[in-house]
């Protein structure tokens, strides 16, 4: 990927010790941001950060809890004295594999409410934080990663996913004027360890998935990327509300 992609951009990636958040993070330092590694589990995004400064590349770690306003409001005083700015917002915290079920109907109502916390608050918490800096600006990319799921009966997760696609359309119409995009991106059945996780490592689900999407596999992280990459970057000037189905030919919506 060309270096000069995303060159003099500041991205802050939530969720970026996870499976996906990581290869996010890394492919966005990769085409020339500096990027922040926000996530719960702080030294494992301060692990990863490490990894790709050892590389030369422009990446620092900070504990982040999405639940929490204080301390989305911390990471990003981190991030300002550590990078100036924020252009970019990655928003991949979730959770998924941690779900006891995803039925409405047996969920326990306290983690109904702790996924649309994390899945669907946390994301607005973070836009909150970022959307003063980039009107300081005049530009911003903000990217809400929500899931296939969203189209599907998916119980609880479906819900919040959607609502992330619901409010992605909100804030791009409200914050279009201020030159912010604000897209989503909709990956599909993913050949990760939190999607093997996720869907309780059955193999014969995993087959009938596979088989299920035109394409005929899982994807890959990195299968993500050039989406990604095309949300954040001056590609997309003139896309935003916009949904970013990858998921080799799963949900197919006219
Ligand atoms: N992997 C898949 O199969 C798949 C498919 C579709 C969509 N997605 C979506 O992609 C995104 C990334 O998924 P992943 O596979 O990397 O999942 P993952 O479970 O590997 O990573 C999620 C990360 O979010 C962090 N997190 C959880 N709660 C948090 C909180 N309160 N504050 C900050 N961070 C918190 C976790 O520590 C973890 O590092 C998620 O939004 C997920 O819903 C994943």
């Amino acid at each position: 990927m060309t270096k000069q992609l995303l060159a003099g951009e500041v991205a802050l990636v939530t969720g970026a010790a996870g499976d996906l958040g990581a290869v996010f993070a890394r492919a966005l330092a990769e085409a020339g941001a500096s990027v922040v590694l926000a996530d719960l589990n702080g030294s494992k995004a301060e692990t990863e950060a490490e990894e790709l400064q050892n590389e030369g590349l422009q990446a620092f770690g900070v504990a982040m809890d999405v639940t929490s306003e204080e301390s989305v409001a911390d990471a990003f005083e981190r991030s300002m004295s550590r990078f100036g700015t924020v252009t970019i917002l990655v928003n991949a915290a979730a959770l998924m594999k941690e779900i006891p079920t995803m039925d409405p109907l047996a969920l326990d109502l306290t983690w109904w409410n702790r996924v649309m916390d994390v899945n669907l608050t946390g994301p607005l918490r973070t836009i909150r934080a970022a959307v003063p800096h980039m009107q300081a600006l005049g530009r911003g990319k903000i990217v809400n990663v929500s899931s296939g799921g969203a189209f599907i009966p998916s119980g609880v997760y479906g819900v919040s996913k959607l609502g992330l696609v619901s409010l992605t359309t909100s804030l791009a119409k409200q914050l279009g004027s201020s030159g912010i995009n604000v897209n989503a991106l909709a990956p599909g059945h993913m050949n990760t360890s939190s999607g093997h996780e996720a869907r309780h490592h059955d193999d014969a689900l995993v087959a009938a998935l596979s088989h299920a999407v035109a394409l005929k596999t899982l994807g890959e992280a990195k299968d993500l990327v050039g989406g990604l990459l095309f949300l954040c970057s001056s590609q997309s000037d003139w896309v935003t509300g916009q949904t970013l189905s990858i998921d080799g030919g799963w949900i197919m919506r006219l």
